[in-house]
Order: C-alpha cells, then sequence, then structure tokens
C-alpha cells in the first residue's frame, strides 16, 4: 500500500505488518525477556527488517517475509562449534540464531546500505546497526558487529566454517567478487549458506537475470539480480565452489527466492 509522507510529501509505502508466519520463524529462538523490557526495546526502533520473539506476545514487528523456508538449514549441527560470519546481518537475527545454537564465535557485517532503501521506501530514518546493538544489548549476546562491506571481509583477519549470505548477493554490483570474497574466508571445510532473490526462468539456464531500478520493490534501487539455479552452480564453480545444493526454491510474497549451500569439491 502507498502513503503520502506529510513531512516530506513523498509517496512512501505503509510498513507491512509482521505475518503470522515470521512470527513462527521469530518463535525458533524465543528470547524470553521480562515483558516491560521487551516492550520497550521493541518500541526503541523506527522499523525493524526482523521479528524477533522477545517475550510471549511482545515481537519486534519485522518487515521480513516469510523467512521459513530458511529455516532446514540453520538446524545446530551446522553451528555447534563452529565459526560463523554473517554478512548482511542488518538487525542480526541469523547471527543471534547461530550463537544461539551454539556457534563458538559469529561476526555480523553489513554496509548499513538498508538505512537508504528503508528511509526511500518507507520515509523512515534508522540509525544505523540501532535495531542490531538493541537485541545485542537485551541478550547479552557476543556476537561482533562490524560495518563493513562484503566485498572487504578479508580485511578481517580471519577465516570460518560457515558464512551466511541472506538476501544479499542481488544487491551487490558484482556477485562474482562477493563469492569469491566469501570464499575466500573459509576454512576448507567451509561453507557459504547463500539465500537470494530468484528467477523464473528455466532453472537450469545459466543465466542471471538483470532487474531495472526499482522493478522488483518499488524506490529500491539496489536489487540487480535475480538467479537460477545453474547461474548459482556456475558462480560456484568460477571461485572454487565446485558442490553447490540447490536447498529450495520458493515464491515468497510474489517474489522468487532461491536457498543453496557451497562448498569445495571434496
Ligand atoms: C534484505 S537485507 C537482508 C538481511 C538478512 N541477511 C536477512 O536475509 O534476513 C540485505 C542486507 O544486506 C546489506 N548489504 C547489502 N549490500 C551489502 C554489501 N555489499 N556488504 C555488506 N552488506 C550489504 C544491507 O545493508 C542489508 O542489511
Amino acid at each position: 500500500m502507498l502513503e503520502v509522507s506529510d513531512a516530506a510529501a513523498v509517496v512512501v509505502e505503509a510498513i507491512p505488518e509482521t505475518s503470522l508466519d515470521e512470527r513462527l520463524v521469530a518463535d525458533t529462538w524465543a528470547i524470553g525477556a521480562p515483558p516491560g523490557e521487551a516492550e520497550r526495546v521493541r518500541d526503541s526502533i523506527p522499523l525493524w527488517f526482523h521479528t524477533f520473539a522477545l517475550s510471549p506476545g511482545v515481537y519486534t514487528p519485522g518487515i521480513a517475509r516469510d523467512h521459513g523456508y530458511r529455516l532446514p538449514v540453520l538446524g545446530a549441527g551446522r553451528f555447534a562449534g563452529r565459526s560463523v560470519l554473517d554478512v548482511g546481518a542488518f538487525d542480526g537475527f541469523y547471527s543471534f540464531v547461530a550463537e544461539a545454537r551454539g556457534a563458538r564465535r559469529v561476526v555480523a557485517v553489513d554496509n548499513e546500505q538498508y538505512v537508504d532503501w528503508v528511509a526511500a521506501r518507507f520515509g523512515v530514518t534508522l540509525e544505523a546497526g540501532s535495531g542490531f546493538r538493541a537485541i545485542a544489548e537485551l541478550t547479552g549476546s557476543k556476537v561482533e558487529y562490524r560495518r563493513m562491506d562484503a566485498l572487504d571481509v578479508d580485511q578481517l583477519d580471519e577465516r570460518f566454517d560457515v558464512a551466511l549470505c541472506f538476501g544479499v548477493l542481488h544487491r551487490v554490483t558484482h556477485p562474482v567478487a562477493m563469492l569469491q570474497a566469501l570464499a575466500d574466508r573459509l576454512n576448507p571445510d567451509g561453507e557459504v549458506v547463500l539465500e537470494t532473490y530468484g528467477s523464473r526462468l528455466p532453472a537450469d539456464l545459466p543465466a542471471l537475470e538483470v532487474h531495472e531500478p526499482g522493478d522488483v520493490y518499488a524506490r529500491d534501487d539496489f536489487v540487480y539480480w535475480g538467479f537460477t539455479s545453474e547461474s548459482l552452480r556456475r558462480l560456484g564453480s568460477v571461485v572454487g565452489l565446485e558442490d553447490v545444493e540447490v536447498v529450495d526454491q520458493v515464491e515468497i510474497a510474489g517474489h522468487p527466492r532461491i536457498l543453496a549451500v557451497l562448498r569445495a569439491a571434496r
């Protein structure tokens, strides 16, 4: 739904209601904060991307849609005792889930590009990193947050067992460079767990769709690409991650999405 913002006199999108499905995803990491504290944290941020189950019946009103299809790649077996890099973390739901499921170290990075598209789409000015910090403080999390572009993760000077790359690859101008940067940060048995914008082109076509600015989400000029299964397989191959397992391809709220795990050939 579109609304006219009085203050800016520009057309913006109404902040959508959190879906029931997204609350079910949030419930997989119930924070259990005291209700008053939960409400204070919920109300301290003008727009949440992720839905967090702060306290029974108290959720952050996240705008992300129905991430339930990602749950199959988020089991404790993936994280227990492992080091995790989460690129494009935003409010950090997946970083915190990795920590809660036993990751020994989690580093979350984001270039905070979302500040621009949240302002353009919803007319909301976000303080960069504020949602992440609010949850980290509430939960006593040890996840390390860095403002950093995913292309610069070589500056981290450490390697990881798991690189989570959710909702980001379609937003970078150079997807090969980003995948290469992640592949170069992996331990020998490491893996990139990738979720990105899909395509309605045939899955076996090695093609990328190129989107016009704003044609995926109105006023969001940062969605460039749509990926088929075969395009991900070939991109993985280019960066030395030849073992590409496409876990799922789904349509969420009218948008094709693809979920895959990329590893070096053994
Ligand atoms: C759609 S949100 C996805 C958030 C979360 N990963 C998820 O899937 O629920 C995309 C996030 O990636 C970040 N981002 C986009 N390009 C990036 C880049 N080149 N390096 C680091 N973060 C980036 C944005 O700022 C935003 O926080």
